[in-house]
């Protein structure tokens, strides 16, 4: 999509669509929209009275022009109360507007939020992220592709003062959901093309696009690095597995480093402890913190952030065969902590365990954050609009939630409740890897895989329920959502802060 600054009034600018934000509880017409409708013969304040617009959060009326002005139509579109209006406010608003625009058959659109309380960098970042993700579409495999395509998209803002924050804004906005789009497309990708070589191919041009240091291990490295948890998952696959590490190294001298992991299975059968058919079904999904990985890192190459960004992805799909892993086998993690496998299919948590492992004996960042489609139970307790968080360290953990928030993904800290370890403990090895306990599956998951982040700051997102939509929600449509893509950019610093 191609995205500008409009410097004309939105009664003078040119768009197949103009988007005009409205709040409720409001008698009268904003002056933006009272221009408007002078020059439409009150044809505004008419169609607005018919359809009974309250200005609700996402409604929606249109009018067409007919000529009287230099768009073609008029869509108007509710942002709530006022007093409640944030940045996601205006993100999912342009994302509704976006969305009906292009339905009605519009190529180009104009976007004009009002101006109270947001600086008006937020606000234009908020609207591309909106209009961007919302209009996202996955269709490579289909012969009929549906014609409707919003090609352009304008933010309005004819104040001189606020011209620079806006182009600012567009452009922070445009990065972060490119990069959120990335992802959702390696996520959507089936499993039959999305392989641990694949990564591989995709990591390289990231990293040759952005200048990025890249290196690939190969199952020989990773046994002499003595990475078994890994391996020991990776052996039942046809796929040679790869342990991929991306470095983002700033300019000048760094703030501080951080390794960002993610969980790259690119396709769990469960191992011989096998999925039921309805279980494996949407099982390409769980390399979806491997996507964000990427997604970040072809991001940060523009964003130019004091910070170095070390990214890790321990991929490998997780099948069953005659020489896959058993129930009951021990395996030795990079550290040296030996695992009694109890259940094949909980192998994020053995792949993140050597990631973890290797990020704190060879990079020793100063804090490290994984994301993880690592758990069902993440799913029970908090459904399917938002993730599971878990920190060892309360600073850390609550400027990831600031991140959260800037880019408005919902998440919520779970505890690291320390008596659940219990359950993990085995009569002939270190750690199980799964508990003798009922219940709580993604505190013990977490709380497993603190076991190797070596006391350094370490943040898990269980992104299970939150990496693949099962159908069309404000943002995007169904399939994979690239969550955590702008939360970790906004913790970075290029996210933007509120
Ligand atoms: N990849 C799954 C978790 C998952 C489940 C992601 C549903 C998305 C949707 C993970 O590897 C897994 O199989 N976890 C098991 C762990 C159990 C065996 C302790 C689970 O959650 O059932
Ligand atoms: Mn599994
Ligand atoms: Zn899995």
């Amino acid at each position: 999509m191609k995205l500008s600054v409009e410097t004309r009034s939105p009664a003078d600018t040119r768009a197949d669509a103009l988007i005009v934000g409205r709040y409720a509880g409001e008698a009268r017409l904003s002056p933006v929209l009272a221009a408007l409708d002078a020059r439409l013969g009150s044809g505004l304040s008419r169609v607005l009275a018919a359809e009974k617009f309250e200005g609700k959060t996402g409604q929606l009326s249109h009018l067409y022009t007919e000529g009287r002005i230099r768009a073609a139509r008029v869509l108007v579109v509710g942002l709530g109360q006022k007093r409640n209006a944030d940045a996601d406010t205006v993100r999912r608003a342009s994302a509704a507007a976006a969305r009906r625009a292009r339905d009605l058959g519009a190529a180009t659109a104009a976007v004009h939020m009002p101006a109270d309380g947001l600086p008006a960098r937020v606000r234009a970042q908020a609207v591309v992220e909106g209009v961007v993700l919302a209009t996202y579409r996955f269709d490579r495999y289909l012969r009929e592709k549906n014609g409707k395509v919003l090609q352009a998209l304008s933010v309005i803002e004819p104040e001189r003062r606020y011209q620079a924050a806006t182009r600012e804004g567009v452009r922070l906005g445009e990065v972060g959901a490119i990069a959120a789009c990335l992802t959702r497309d390696l996520v959507n990708e089936p499993a039959n093309v999305v392989n641990p070589t694949y990564l591989v191919e995709r990591a390289r041009e990231i990293a040759r696009a952005g200048k990025l240091k890249l290196s690939v291990l190969e199952r020989e490295d990773c046994k002499k690095l003595g990475m078994g948890a890994f391996l020991g998952v990776a052996q039942g696959s046809e796929e040679p597995p790869k342990f991929i590490h991306l470095t983002y190294a700033p300019r000048g001298r760094a703030r501080r480093r951080v390794a960002v992991i993610g969980k790259g299975i690119t396709f769990d059968s469960g191992g011989l402890d096998l999925k039921s058919a309805d279980g494996m079904l949407r099982m390409k999904d769980d390399m979806s913190g491997a996507a964000a990985v990427l997604g970040l890192f072809s991001a940060l190459p523009k964003l130019r952030l004091p910070v170095e960004v070390h990214g890790l992805i321990a991929a490998t799909e997780n099948m069953p065969s005659g020489g896959a892993q058993r129930p009951g086998d021990i395996v030795r993690a990079m550290d040296g902590t030996t695992i009694e496998i109890g259940n094949t299919d909980a192998e994020g948590r053995l792949t993140l365990a050597d990631a973890l492992a290797y990020a704190a004996r060879e990079i020793k960042p100063d804090e490290m954050v994984d994301m993880a489609t690592l758990t069902g139970a993440v799913v029970v307790a908090l459904g399917q609009g938002v993730s599971g968080v878990f920190g060892s360290n309360d600073a850390l953990t609550a400027r990831v939630l600031a991140g959260a928030e800037a880019a408005g993904e919902r998440m919520w800290r779970l505890p690291l409740h320390e008596d659940y370890k219990e359950g993990l403990k085995s009569d002939v090895a270190d750690l199980n890897n799964i508990s003798n306990q009922r219940g709580g599956g993604a505190i013990v998951a977490a709380l497993f895989m603190r076991d190797f982040t070596g006391g350094i700051p370490w943040v898990h997102l269980d992104i299970a329920g939150t990496a693949f939509a099962e159908r069309d929600w404000a943002l995007g449509p169904k399939g994979g959502t690239g969550v955590a893509v702008r939360t970790l950019l906004a913790y970075l610093g290029g996210g933007g802060r509120r």
